[in-house]
C-alpha cells in the first residue's frame, strides 16, 4: 500500500503519521473555509471525516458554548482526535466515533451544522451519503464541504494517480448533488489556489 492510501483510510504507522501531517498541512484551507461557517456559540456541530482532529479544534473555539462531534471510519483517525482534544473530550463538550458517512450514527435532526474538510473525494456514494448529511442536520443547518482540490489545477490529477478511489469534484458537481439530496441556498466559492469550499442549507 503507497504511504498516500493513508489519506483514504488512515491505517498503521503510515496512518498515524499521515494524520499527524494532515493536521498541519490542512491548516491554511482550513482556516479558508472556516470563514464560510457560520455558527453561533452554542452550537452543536458534526466534523464528517474528521481524520487527525484540527478540525475538531476549531469548531469547539467557533462554538464555545456548544458541543462537536466528529466521525471517521479510521479507528487512527478516531484515536488521534480523541487525544488532540482530549480536554473537551473529558468535559462533555466532544465526542469522537467510528463510523461511516453512510451510517451516521445520530437521531434525525442532530446538529446545526456539519463540516466536511478534504474527505468527499472518498465517499462511496455522494448521494446516499449527502442524504444521510441532511437527516442528521436540523433544519435551516448547514453543510460545509472544503477541499483543496477542486478540479481546475493540473495538480489535482497527481493525487488520482497515487489515491486509489479518488474522486475529485468540480463546483457544479457538487452543487448538483446537494440540489439532488434535497440541499438548498448552495454557494460556491473558490479561491486562486484551486481551493473549493461549497455550502448548502436545510
Ligand atoms: C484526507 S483525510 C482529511 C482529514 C481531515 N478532515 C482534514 O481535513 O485534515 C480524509 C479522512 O476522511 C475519512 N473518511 C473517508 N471516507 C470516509 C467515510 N466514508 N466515512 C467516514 N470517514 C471517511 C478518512 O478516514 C480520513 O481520516
Amino acid at each position: 500500500m503507497s504511504f498516500f492510501e493513508n489519506t483514504r483510510k488512515p491505517a498503521g504507522l503510515g496512518g498515524k503519521m499521515m494524520v499527524f501531517l494532515m493536521n498541519l498541512g490542512h491548516r491554511g484551507l482550513s482556516r479558508w473555509g472556516f470563514q464560510f461557517l457560520d455558527l453561533s456559540a452554542d452550537a452543536a456541530a458534526l466534523d464528517c471525516g474528521c481524520g487527525g482532529g484540527a478540525n475538531l479544534k476549531r469548531l469547539l473555539k467557533s462554538c464555545p458554548e456548544g458541543r462537536v462531534t466528529g466521525v471517521d471510519y479510521s479507528e487512527i483517525s478516531v484515536g488521534k482526535s480523541r487525544v488532540l482534544n482530549q480536554e473537551a473530550v473529558a468535559a462533555g463538550r466532544c465526542r469522537v466515533l467510528q463510523a461511516s458517512v453512510m451510517h451516521l450514527p445520530f437521531s434525525l435532526e442532530t446538529f446545526n451544522a456539519v463540516t466536511a474538510f478534504e474527505t468527499v473525494y472518498f465517499w462511496p456514494d455522494l448521494h446516499r451519503s449527502f442524504q444521510e448529511v441532511r437527516r442528521v442536520l436540523k433544519p435551516g443547518g448547514t453543510f460545509l464541504i472544503c477541499n483543496e482540490c477542486g478540479g481546475d489545477a493540473s495538480r489535482d490529477e497527481k493525487w488520482t494517480e497515487v489515491v486509489s478511489g479518488m474522486v475529485i469534484y468540480r463546483d457544479l458537481q457538487l452543487k448538483s448533488a446537494l440540489e439532488k439530496a434535497g440541499f438548498r441556498e448552495i454557494q460556491l466559492h473558490k479561491n486562486k489556489k484551486g481551493w473549493l469550499c461549497v455550502t448548502g442549507r436545510k
